[in-house]
């Protein structure tokens, strides 16, 4: 037993109990009481709050959940980082900016993904022992469970009916689907991930706006274990008759046993292979297994920060690199200013969305090439001129030790790192503006100017981080 959090000022004090679960290795914590509430305590509005995984840090007030991250994005790059404490916002030698909050704090998300299952998740209360709980464990029964993940639990799905996070119509879109499942599970079998039977593994539902008229638009993703699209029609044509709002669904057959979610095949079974999106004046077009950031409207804020911080002359006469570029949205927010933006991705299908993406802006001075930044070969950055700026968007790992040392070699002006996970971005903040790091031999160092934490996940722990370098002379 004991008292947690261990941080004492927040005056959140819960009684709980640990112990290892059946042949387990990792010890486990069930809250019991809570014995007082933290000052910023609020009734979380989510009926599923506590049970699904999705939004933990509902329950405290907006503006406590934002100090929370921001301390955390500070206390990260001071320590890990070793940049030690900034002064505040605006005094000599301050790097912290205060955080951006996200105008709409529910309702942001444009992309949920569901899993469909055999079992449901059937725990009566918060924080209660699944073991207890859990009725159907040894049961043989089939279920039919549309929904997200129980935390913990990759075999037992919790039916969530209204998501907070995304469009109420896309909610709605969610509850058909889930009627339907529930009256035709002999047709269309829900997959097991147990025994690999079954047909139907998820549902992703994602939305963006006519670019004429403003107006919503919603994706409807069905991925199939086998390829038999024409079980979905009956589906599909219910969906079309109640939903004007969804111009697109489409079936990715992925027959892999597991959580790989390699495509074998897409069909397109209504409307368009892709729905559009408007960001930085620009059109987006956003087919089934794009990278597009989640959250539209921060997304146009966290671009605009990054534009300001890459601090273009704008008269045309400088590259950009844009590494991780995913389907190039950054860059091409930015190519009109200059001479020459090149993009480097992992991902085949992002890049030929990123070449798409080009030209249906009329952007020429754009060029996107597929390879692994994990994986830096000698002739890493033969083909492109020697940048002015970077932008590096690692995901969560952060960037390869081979790139940083490249970067340092490199010597741009400036680089712009943009990160959704502070203590990775801190460890490379470090490795580039400290000397005698283990393994990086350079002369070259960058200094820390701007460190802008961006909230473009409210309600969870998740920050976006951008952070600005210039190089020491
Ligand atoms: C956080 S996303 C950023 C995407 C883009 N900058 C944006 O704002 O839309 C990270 C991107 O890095 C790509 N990526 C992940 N690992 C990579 C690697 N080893 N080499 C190159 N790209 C990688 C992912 O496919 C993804 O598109």
């Amino acid at each position: 037993m004991g008292l947690s959090p261990p941080n004492l000022r927040r005056k959140h004090y819960w009684l709980f109990a640990c112990g290892f679960e059946g042949n387990s290795r990792s010890l486990i914590a069930y809250k019991l009481k809570t014995l007082s509430v933290h000052d910023n305590a609020v009734e979380a509005p989510c009926e599923y709050f506590g049970e699904c995984g999705g939004c933990k840090t509902q329950n405290l007030t907006y503006e406590a959940q934002l100090r929370e991250k921001e301390q955390q994005v500070h206390d990260l790059i001071a320590r890990l980082g070793k940049f030690g404490n900034s002064p505040l916002s605006g005094e000599p030698g301050s790097y912290m900016m205060p955080i951006v909050p996200c105008a709409t704090p529910y309702a942001y998300r444009n992309k949920m993904e569901f899993s469909y299952g055999t079992k449901k998740w059937k725990s009566k209360g918060l924080f209660v022992s699944p073991k207890l709980e859990d009725v159907n464990e040894s049961g043989p029964k089939l279920e039919f469970a549309l929904g997200l993940h129980a935390p913990g639990r990759f075999d037992k799905i919790m039916p969530i009916h209204n998501c907070l996070l995304q469009h109420d119509v896309s909610n709605q879109v969610l509850k058909l689907v889930q009627d339907h499942g529930e009256r035709h599970l002999e047709e269309l079998p829900p997959y097991d991930v147990r025994t690999h039977e079954g047909f139907l593994k998820h549902l992703t539902i994602r939305s963006g706006r006519d670019c004429e008229t403003g107006q919503l638009q919603l994706m409807v993703n069905f991925v199939t274990k086998g390829d038999k699209k024409d079980l979905l029609q009956p589906l599909v044509d219910q969906i079309t008759t109640s939903f004007p709002q969804v111009v697109s669904i489409v079936n990715n057959v992925n027959s892999a046993v597991g959580p790989s979610s390699i495509v074998d095949k897409e069909h397109v079974l209504y409307g368009k292979a892709y729905i559009t999106e408007r960001l930085r004046g620009l059109v987006f077009e956003i087919s089934a297994n794009s990278f597009f950031q989640t959250n539209t409207s921060q997304a146009e804020v966290l671009y605009q920060k990054v534009e300001e911080q890459c601090a273009l002359k704008g008269d045309g006469s400088e590259v950009l690199l844009d590494l991780f570029c995913g389907t190039g949205t950054i860059g091409l927010s930015m190519a009109k200013r200059v001479k020459h933006v090149y993009g480097y991705e992992l991902v085949q299908e992002a890049v030929v969305d990123a070449r798409r993406n080009a030209a249906r802006n009329g952007i020429q001075n754009a060029t996107f090439i597929q390879g692994d930044l994990n994986k830096l070969t000698d002739e890493f950055g033969k083909d492109f001129p020697r940048p002015d700026v970077v932008i590096t968007d690692p995901n969560r790992p952060g960037m390869h030790i081979k790139l940083i040392k490249y970067l340092l070699q490199l010597r741009a002006r400036r680089i712009v790192y943009i990160s959704c996970n502070p203590a990775t971005c801190a460890r490379d903040l470090d490795l580039l503006c400290h000397t005698g790091d283990e393994g990086v031999e350079s002369p070259t160092r960058y200094r820390l100017v701007h460190v802008q934490p961006v909230d473009m996940f409210p309600q969870t722990p998740h920050i976006e981080c951008i952070t600005t370098l210039e190089l020491c002379e």
